[in-house]
């Protein structure tokens, strides 16, 4: 893809959200209710241009004397009446159809003006005033579309504010046609509060984040919070889940001590996902273990590893160690159990003691460099043996991960258990990634991980060949 050059807005967390800033030539729309920030944005847009990017500043205004913004700026600690004292900054204190009048002839004081000062940017407070020199929304929008090549032609990235009327929805204003980045400012309930949010609707020739994302008012001005968060750190060492667009997402992997839960609505995904971890598991050439509650169990995976065209690799993990099943439920033979002194394992049955046991064992036998996995169909667990007796269990199994430095990854249909269940697995885990159908697509979303990493939405499309599916940008 050819990279253009971006021009930072410079409002913090909102250029993240533009993938780097505007693209030259953009003109900017920024609808949003009465008292939703539209202004304070504006003013930021032009302090930071001058600031940062040197880039001079015109901020007209149809609605507040110039005194009024230099007090709402200086709030924030941007010093206007200085700005414009050094010829970086203009405010403009006019009426619609004087402003359009000359911009559209190229000459007049407002033109000059800008040329004067060499301005870059310009903020319009606000667009709803020109409603005034229309008889009709086809007029208005003529309007506007002049006015927005006039001011590109100056050489401005113009910054256009207009007030969202009760009940005025995306999609019905005019202008947002017109314009190449339309940003939507809302203040939404949440839990009786108004919180305000920003959203980029669209921008032109360029992907951006397309969610709503929190902000607020800073000492320093608006500050955009992002609703994703990049990890926070790196890994020393990280386990793949044989899938590297996922292990992206989930911040470079699952570090070793970590029980990542999945949750995954149907069982054609959660296969996928078991194939994949399966197969990266012996092409590292390290161990995976499973706790499992059923003797079919071994003979449902190999024909899984048929059907994904690994039943040789499978067959030979099972022959080397590679891949172990203990069955829980199988009481047989539990005397000849060693048993151990810990007191959290006589909550446990007597199979699950065994199966534990062996799991122990297990690991005591891997090295620093192959620490095991364990994997575990919380699903078919809590199903067939209950959920008290699963978290009798798995406190003494998340305890091996640690002890051992293994990882364990644990997948959950959170419609098929009670939701005690689901809650009490979510927190006990230190990663969770969410995978659901909806309507005729697949997403993927990641809520946690041990490095703080959290992601938007994904899309994902299933493939025919390996890793059998593939994480759509957004
Ligand atoms: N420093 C601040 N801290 C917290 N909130 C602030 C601060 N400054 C402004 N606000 C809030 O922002 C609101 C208005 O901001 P701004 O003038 O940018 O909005 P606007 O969308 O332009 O409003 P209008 O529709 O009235 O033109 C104020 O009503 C106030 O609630
Ligand atoms: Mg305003």
């Amino acid at each position: 893809m050819h990279v253009q050059q971006r021009i930072p807005t410079g409002v913090p967390g909102l250029d993240n959200l533009l993938h780097g800033g505007l693209l030259e030539g953009d003109a900017v729309l920024v609808a949003g209710a009465p008292g939703s920030g539209k202004s304070t944005l504006g003013m930021q847009f032009l302090y930071e241009g001058i600031l940062r990017y040197d880039e001079p500043g015109f901020f007209i205004t149809f609605e507040e004397f110039p005194q009024q913004i230099y007090r709402d700026a200086m709030n924030f600690g941007w010093d206007f009446r200085a700005l414009e004292e050094e010829d970086k900054l203009k405010v403009l204190f006019t009426s619609p159809d004087l402003m359009y009048q000359d911009i559209k002839r190229h000459e007049g004081i407002f033109p000059e003006m800008i040329r004067e000062i060499g301005a870059r940017r310009v903020v319009v407070d606000s667009l709803t005033h020109f409603q005034r020199l229309a008889n009709n929304p086809g007029e208005l929008r003529e309007i506007i579309y002049s006015l927005i090549n006039a001011l590109k032609r100056e050489g401005l990235t113009p910054l256009l504010l207009r007030e969202l009327m009760e009940g005025e929805v995306t999609g019905t204003v005019a202008e947002e046609y017109t314009a190449d980045v339309v940003i939507y400012l809302s203040m939404d309930r949440i839990n009786n509060q108004r919180m305000r949010f920003l959203e980029v609707l669209k921008s032109r020739g360029s992907r951006h984040v397309p969610a709503k994302s929190l902000f607020f008012f800073s000492e320093q001005g608006l500050e955009i919070v992002p609703p994703f968060q990049e990890p926070q750190f790196r890994y020393q060492e990280a386990i793949s889940l044989g899938v590297p667009e996922l292990d992206t997402l989930i911040g470079g992997g699952i570090p070793y001590g970590a029980f990542y839960l999945f949750e995954v609505s149907s069982e054609l995904h959660q296969e996928i996902f078991e194939v994949n971890f399966m197969r990266e598991t012996l092409r590292a050439d390290d161990h995976l273990f499973e706790l499992t509650t059923t003797s079919t169990r071994q003979e449902r995976l190999q024909q899984l590893a048929m059907n994904y065209g690994m039943k040789d690799d499978f067959d030979k993990g099972i022959a080397t160690g590679a891949l172990r099943l203990f069955n829980v439920s199988d009481e047989e033979d539990a005397e000849a159990v060693s048993l151990t002194e810990d007191d959290i394992w006589d909550e446990v049955t007597v199979g699950a003691r065994r199966a534990l046991a062996q799991l122990d064992e297990a690991f005591q036998a891997t090295t620093r460099l192959k620490r095991g996995r364990l994997f575990l169909d919380l699903t078919r667990l809590i199903t067939a043996i209950g959920e008290e007796d699963v978290f009798d269990m798995l406190t003494p199994a998340l305890g091996m991960i640690q002890q051992y430095g293994g990882v364990c990854l644990g997948f959950l249909n959170p419609n098929a258990v009670p939701a005690s269940a689901r809650e009490k697995l979510r927190s006990e885990a230190d990663g969770l990634v969410s995978i659901w159908r909806e309507g005729n697509y697949e997403y993927i979303q990641v809520l946690k991980t041990l490095n703080a990493a959290r992601t938007l939405v994904h899309g994902f499309v299933e493939t025919s060949s390996p890793p059998y599916l593939r994480i759509l940008e957004y």
